[in-house]
This record gives structure tokens, sequence and C-alpha cells, in this order.
């Protein structure tokens, strides 16, 4: 990077670094919209950015994008679908607590291109049943391992007589037997089960599936060429899955400052459950709350680095500077920066609190690097160039809305008027509190009690999946670096210079004047 004899030059008097430029805002909060980053000299290609974060120790993401802990938002499919790409999801924890283990354990124990739970045939199965399921759930695809009640692999029966001139006879006449199907012991998968697979299907040209058995030839997996052969190709991405010291996906898990009957902590209960997802693997805890600058939330935070001191710990939300020195004095690592930005969120309604992101951001980011934590900046993100925005002040970044239109957040897709959604509701949506939630907004979750909702149930277009989502978002993020000169984000951080828009700017920002045919998102 050019020296820049920046406090002499004309640009520099417009164009302030954040310590210059929000203090002179000290009376007015600022979001993404009303300010836009100045361009910098740049021997920087887009493509070459690197865009790794570290949040604590031990906690360490290839992309800054975090799937927020919401329950239209992230369960392990999604958690699963960010990790890949080199993210990170929390799942949420409106769900009975042995639910959230078992969400955990999906993510933890996914093998990436290891089909897990295969659809099987059973011997006894006439080959018309088999094609009726075909049809009915509408597979792609039509070779079935077979195996007997006991779960032992039988066979495999292969797509050749998967035919309705067949129909009437049964899988056990026709199906491929044991000893001619290729398999491995799941011990012999190793740290690195695609490789694995990959080496198998080089040395065993003409054989497209590969399954995966225990001792007692108890089926467990199916590999298939066409999805190793992908993955392969994936592996030259710029940006890999992010993964722990066992080469397992990353996963966070939400937990809230649950209260007991008599309204005191329930110690026991949080720490015997969170002490269950660290069994399992879990990588890092948010509490995950409305008002992180409080005392159950500092309690429940103490409470959880004593009893898991190398545990990463996230909690929020904050919108000051207090808040995050708060947070961090209690042991949190990264402070959730956010109150009311969110798409969903009526807080600023409801409770008339709250603060616009930006100057919010910029408080907590001035108090994290005194206190040697990092920041995430929480909700609001509607577009990438916000994300590049958030990340001149935080660490990285949580989305709700933008991950709640994808095939991999929960939730049944509907039709209303030709058009395809799903529900996507805040947290402290009154239908999010009744099935849990309520203890977020430091409400009792007593359905018969009157409480205020402080977000909205509301509905997302179907989108693209998070592979697709999150291509257009990082591919704005390092345009945005680009611009800046910035290679990495802490360079990003460093060379961001920001001045206030007009309301005339504003419009100026987006499509104007034109009748727009595609959006360019
Ligand atoms: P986006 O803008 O990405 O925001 O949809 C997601 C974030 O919003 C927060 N959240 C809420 N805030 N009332 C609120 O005031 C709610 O009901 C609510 N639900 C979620 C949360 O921080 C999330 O990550």
């Amino acid at each position: 990077m050019p020296a820049t004899k920046e406090p002499d030059s004309l640009d520099a008097k417009f164009y302030k670094p954040a310590d210059a430029f929000f203090p002179a805002y000290s009376n007015i909060g600022l979001t993404f919209d009303d300010v836009t980053l100045a361009t910098r000299y740049s021997e920087v290609l887009p493509r070459d950015t690197q865009l790794d974060t570290t949040l604590a120790e031990g906690l360490q993401l290839n992309i800054p994008v975090i799937s927020a802990d919401m329950d239209t938002v992230t369960e392990s499919r999604m958690a699963i679908a960010m990790a890949l790409n080199g993210g990170l999801g929390f799942i949420h924890y409106n769900m009975p607590e042995r639910e959230q283990l078992s969400e955990l354990s999906r993510v933890k124990n996914n093998v990436h291109g290891l089909i897990q739970e295969p659809i099987k045939a059973g011997p006894e199965q006439l080959i018309g049943e088999v094609l009726e399921l075909i049809a009915k759930k509408r597979f792609a695809f039509s070779t079935f391992p077979v195996v007997d009640g006991q779960g032992k692999l039988v066979g495999l029966l292969s797509g050749h007589v998967v035919k309705p001139r067949y129909a009437k006879r049964k899988v056990a006449e026709l199906l491929t037997p044991r000893s001619q199907i290729h398999t491995l012991n799941k011990k012999e998968l190793g740290r690195d089960p695609i490789a694995r697979a990959d080496k198998f299907f080089t040395n065993h040209p003409g054989i497209h599936k590969l399954l995966v058995v225990d001792d007692h030839d108890r089926l467990h997996g199916l590999f298939t060429l066409s999805d190793i052969e992908r993955i392969t190709q994936e592996r030259n991405a710029q940006f890999k899955p992010a993964r722990d010291t066992l080469f397992r996906l990353l996963c966070g898990a939400a937990v809230s400052a649950t209260r007991n009957a008599f309204g005191e902590l329930d110690r026991e209960r949080i720490l015997t459950h969170v002490g269950g997802l660290v069994e399992r693997g879990l990588d890092v805890v948010a509490v995950s709350t409305a008002h992180g600058h409080s005392r159950g939330v500092g309690d429940t935070v103490r409470m959880l680095r004593d009893a898991f001191p190398k545990l990463p710990i996230v909690a929020g939300n904050v919108s000051s500077a207090a808040g995050v020195e708060f947070l961090a004095d209690c042991g949190a690592n990264a402070i959730k920066v956010g109150q009311g930005p969110g798409s969903i969120c009526t807080t600023r309604i409801v409770a008339g609190v709250g603060i616009p992101q930006l100057t919010a951001l910029y408080l907590a980011s001035r108090a994290a690097q005194k206190k040697r934590v990092t920041i995430i900046a929480d909700g609001g993100i509607t577009k990438s160039g916000d994300l590049v925005k958030a990340l001149t002040l935080a660490h990285a970044v949580i989305c709700g809305g933008i991950f709640a239109g994808c095939p991999e957040a929960p939730g049944e897709v509907m039709e209303i008027g030709g058009k395809l959604y799903k529900k996507y509701r805040g947290m402290g949506s009154l239908a999010a509190m009744k099935e849990g939630s309520a203890a977020r907004y430091g409400h009792t979750p007593d359905p018969a009690r009157k409480v205020a909702p402080e977000g909205v149930e509301a509905l997302k277009e179907v989108s693209g999946s998070v592979d697709l989502v999150l291509a257009q978002l990082i591919g704005g993020i390092q345009s945005g670096m680009g611009y800046l000169g910035a290679a990495n984000l802490a360079q990003l951080r460093e060379q961001a210079r920001f001045i206030r828009v007009s309301p005339a700017g504003q419009r100026e920002a987006a499509p104007h004047d034109v009748v727009e045919l595609k959006t360019g998102n």
C-alpha cells in the first residue's frame, strides 16, 4: 500500500476515517444508507482479496458471514450450507433442548459428499413399489442399497432393473448381490473421506457407487461418483469450508438467559445444556438476547466462562460502548451489535429504543478494540454494500432475512398469487415467543400472559440456494475491497473513508430514470 499524505490532501477534508467521521455526527444516529465509502488508490484485484476473520481464539471463519439464530433461518441444513461456504450458522433455541443437541450433531457429523441416510429398498419389495416411490417422491435417481430388517446390507438395486417391465418381480430377485458390491468400512474413512472416496473411484473405473458399512455390515452411507467429482472441483474454490481441528464443519448454537419458576437464572439447566452441546463438538455458544447489557446476560456469560474456559462465547445484543465493555468484562469473546435494525424488528417502534446500526457499530468497535474483543454486526443487511460498510467496523456480520428465502432455511414453500414464498418471522413476534423465544425479550414464556411483541411475521420470496446467495454477497464484499485497495478485512477497516449522503445522493445511488427489467441482485 502506498504511503498517503492524507492529512494535507483535499480528499481528506471530505472523506474521513471512522474516528474523525462518526464523532462529527455525535448528535445523530446513522445507518448504512446514510453514508458511502470513498474509493482509494488500489493495486488489489477483487478476486485476490482474503475474507478470513478471527472472532476469538480458536474460532476462525473463511468468510465473515453468519446466519442468524432464528427459527425461520438456521437449523442444521442452513448451518451445514454456511460452514461449507466458509461461514457459520447459529442454531436457534426455539426448540426443545434435546432437539438442539441433535441439530448440532447433524452438522458436526456431516460428511460432505457422504449421503448418510440413503433411501433404501427392502428385499421383499416389488420393483413396481420402488417405481411408485420414485414417482411419488420425485427422486432423480433409481439406484438403491438394499438392506434387511436389521439394517444389514443385502445388495444394490441398480437403476438398469428399476423398469416397469420388471414391476412384478421382487427386489431380491434382481439385485446385485452383496458379494459383488464395493464397500468401505466407516473406520477407513479417515480425516478426509472425500479424498478416500475419490481415490476409490479412480482405482475402480466404471463404478459409480461406493457404500459405507460398519463391522456388522450395517449400512452407514453412500458415496456417488458425480457428488465426489463436483466436490473435488469445489475444493479449488477460493473460500474453503469452515472446519474444526477434527475436520468437522464448524457450528454455533444460541442459548438464552433462561429463568426458573422463581425468576432466577436457571444455572443448572443452562450449564447442563451447554455442557451437552460442548460434548457434541460445539464450536461457539451465543448468549442471544434482545438486551445484552443486563444482569441476567452478564451472569450467564460469567457462569459459562467459568465452566467452559476455552469455549468461544458470543453475547448480545448491545448498541453502546458500555454494553460491549460490560460483556467483555463478563468473559465474552465477541459481542453482537444491533438493537432494532433487523428487517422483522419492531423494537424501535414498540419500545422506542435502539440505535441506527452504523453509529452503534462505531461505538461498539472502539470499545471492543480497547477490550481486545471482536464485534459482530447483527441485522439490517439488505444488500452486499451494507455488508462492506458493516465490515469497516465489525469482524463479521449476521444476516437473517437475506437467507430466509433459501431452500436451506426451515419451513415450507407457499404459493401466493403465483409467487413462491417462505415464512420469516422475528424471534420477538408473538408466534415465535409462544414457541419459546419469550426469554430472549425478557418475557415469561406464558401464552396466557399478554406480552408486547417486538417483531413481525412476514414472508420472503423464495430465493436461490445459500451457495448462490453467498456468491452474490461475497462478490460484493470483494468488489468493495477492490475499490478501497484492501487486500484483507483488517485493511478494509483501515482504509475505509466515510462521507454522509444527502437524500438526493441516496436516490442517485439506486437505479433511477430507467424501467428496470432485471434487478442487479
Ligand atoms: P435481518 O435484518 O437480517 O435481521 O433480517 C436479523 C436479526 O434481527 C434480530 N431479530 C429481532 N429483533 N425483534 C427484534 O427487534 C425480533 O422479533 C427479532 N428477531 C430477530 C436478530 O438479531 C437477528 O439476527
